[in-house]
């Protein structure tokens, strides 16, 4: 192997496996899919054309490409963060540096969202409001799944909204979709159907503590909830409970200790819950659902 060129003159399936070899050595979790996701887009090549083309030597410039993308995932850069790219419900939404890589936690905000709406026939959501939309992923998704629904996301992050509206053309939703920015929902108006929110909620004190590829790759405005990491629901929730429309409905997506210090503050706002926290699929209370009165 040639120090410069590491990669150049070993097959695509080699310089995988001699990747994954150095990712796992340096305690990246998920050195093979790591390896496989980098390797393939330095080739330009998909899952399918990459395993066809196992075989084939990597060139000069190949190596190169795959060294730089190596070196940066050795520093702890996210994959994400690397390509640029994230899925999210099945969207492959763009990122910049002032967005957070959307978690598959945070699908749970969306799910619950449909089956609220999927089992209370009749009501559905027209008009939605995504809180701290960052790349738009929660508002996107659900533009996706409700047709005759406009949507606004706020952040207070004019980078991230500029990488929210890229997306909402991207995915042809940008005839319904709105961006402003504000803190929190302090310039929304008229009425919602829906409020939707994953708000900064990690502790100021536990920011330190954070995994490398998220304490240094992910912007701190969308991670540091104060003191108590509460402080971001303190905002959103009154203002929100002002705003939903009768029987509208607010959900959050919470930390794993949130849930119930998060409910209490909707009963505090009026809110009523129609439903025991919704878990992850690690079984953590992840989204917290408050409604509207109807009168
Ligand atoms: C945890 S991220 C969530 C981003 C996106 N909704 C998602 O789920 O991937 C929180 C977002 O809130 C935004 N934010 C932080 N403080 C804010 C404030 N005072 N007002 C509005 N947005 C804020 C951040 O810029 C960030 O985009």
């Amino acid at each position: 192997m040639n120090v410069n060129d590491p990669f150049a003159g070993l097959t695509i399936e080699a310089s995988r496996r001699a990747l994954a070899a150095q990712f796992k050595a340096s305690g990246i979790e998920t050195p093979d899919l790591d390896a496989r996701l980098l390797i393939g887009a330095a080739l330009g090549l998909d899952h399918t054309r990459l395993a066809a083309q196992a075989a084939r030597l990597i060139t000069t410039d190949e190596s190169k490409a795959i060294a730089s993308f190596a070196q940066r995932r050795m520093a702890h850069e996210p994959v994400a963060r690397i390509l640029g790219h994230k899925e999210f419900w099945g969207l492959d939404f763009e990122l910049s540096a002032a967005t957070l890589v959307p978690r598959p936690d945070t699908e749970t905000v969306v799910e619950a969202a449909l089956e609220f709406f999927r089992s209370n026939s009749g009501i559905k959501p027209f008009r939605i409001a995504d809180i701290g939309t960052g790349s738009g992923a929660i508002l996107l998704a659900l533009l996706s799944e409700f047709p005759d629904a406009t949507g606004i996301g706020t952040d207070i992050s004019a980078a991230a909204l500029t990488t929210a509206e890229l997306n909402a053309r991207r995915f042809g939703l940008a005839g319904r979709a709105s961006f402003v920015q504000c803190d929190y929902a302090a310039t929304l108006s008229g009425s919602f159907d829906l409020i939707v929110s994953n708000p900064p909620y990690i502790r100021s004190s536990d920011i330190a503590t954070l995994d490398r590829d998220v304490r240094d790759h992910d912007p701190h405005l969308a991670l540091d909830g104060g003191t108590d990491g509460l402080d971001a629901y303190r905002a959103i929730i009154p203002q929100a409970a002002a705003l939903l429309g009768p029987d509208g409905v607010l959900i959050v997506e919470t930390g794993h200790d949130q849930s119930t210090p998060v409910s209490d503050l909707m009963r505090a706002a009026k809110l009523t819950l129609p439903r025991p926290p919704v878990a992850d699929l690690g079984g953590i209370h992840r989204a917290v659902m408050g409604r509207k009165a109807a009168f």
